[in-house]
């Protein structure tokens, strides 16, 4: 499995995200087909963490699917869904090979996930994710750029993997895949797909001479119809 056992430390530790990130929740409001009843709206989020961000689509009245590396944060999405009267597809695995049929899905949510992983699993998940689109779905991708100043301050593999050394300043410690625009056109270039928009997102904290950079895209892109 491409997954860093790290992840599962980190939430065992109880550290679970509850509310949803802003981009997710514009991102769902604006592109979920309005023709049809909520309920079979169809959204899948690759490495959904604690599932906050379909916590919010479930609330919203969303058919939702997570799939995330991370027993301790399935374990506990399941939970926080039971308690709230909510219904939704959590289970533990791996975003290179998706557990689903073709073309199944409205939308596609990756938050901060795919960028955890090496070149070669991020286009795996890349190919599978357009598999399960339907036709005309659309795909949030939102990993870091490589404008972040972490990626300074880290030790770069050949895998696309850097480093992020414990008491780095910039970004948490760990592996993070920083993509670059020329990545983004390899990635999203060939003709299936129909980019809606490419965002580099970036805040520099002015507060002390280092002037940290924290920068990641937000790529949004629909699968055309074959
Ligand atoms: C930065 S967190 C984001 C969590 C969630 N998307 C959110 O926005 O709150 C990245 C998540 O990706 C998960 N992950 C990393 N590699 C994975 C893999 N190969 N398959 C499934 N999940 C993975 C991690 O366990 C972690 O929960």
């Amino acid at each position: 499995m491409n997954f860093d056992r790290s992840w599962e430390e980190i939430y065992k530790a109880g550290r679970f995200q509850r509310y949803p990130w802003d981009s997710v929740v514009s991102f769902v409001f604006r592109y979920a087909p309005r023709d049809v009843p909520r309920e079979s709206v169809r959204i899948l989020e690759v490495g959904c963490g604690a599932a906050a961000n379909l916590w919010f689509a479930a609330r919203e009245g969303f058919s939702v699917t997570g799939l995330e590396g991370s027993k301790s944060a399935i374990s506990y999405a399941k939970q926080r869904f039971k308690e709230d009267g909510l219904t939704g597809d959590l289970h533990v695995g791996d975003f290179t090979q998706l557990p689903y049929d073709n073309e199944i899905f409205d939308l596609v949510i990756d938050r901060g996930a795919l960028t955890c992983v090496n070149d070669s699993a991020m286009n795996s998940a890349i190919s599978e994710i357009y598999r399960v689109m339907k036709p005309n779905a659309v795909f949030h991708f939102n990993p870091y750029a490589d404008s972040h100043s972490g990626l300074l301050e880290g030790v770069a593999r050949s895998d696309g993997l850097t480093e992020i050394p414990v008491g780095a300043k910039s970004a948490n410690p760990g592996l993070i895949n920083f993509v670059s625009r020329k990545r983004l056109d390899q990635l999203f270039g060939p003709v299936q797909w129909e980019i809606i928009s490419i965002q580099r997102r970036e805040d520099t904290e002015m507060s002390n001479q280092m002037q940290q950079i924290h920068a990641e895209w937000l790529l949004l892109a629909r699968k055309r119809i074959s």
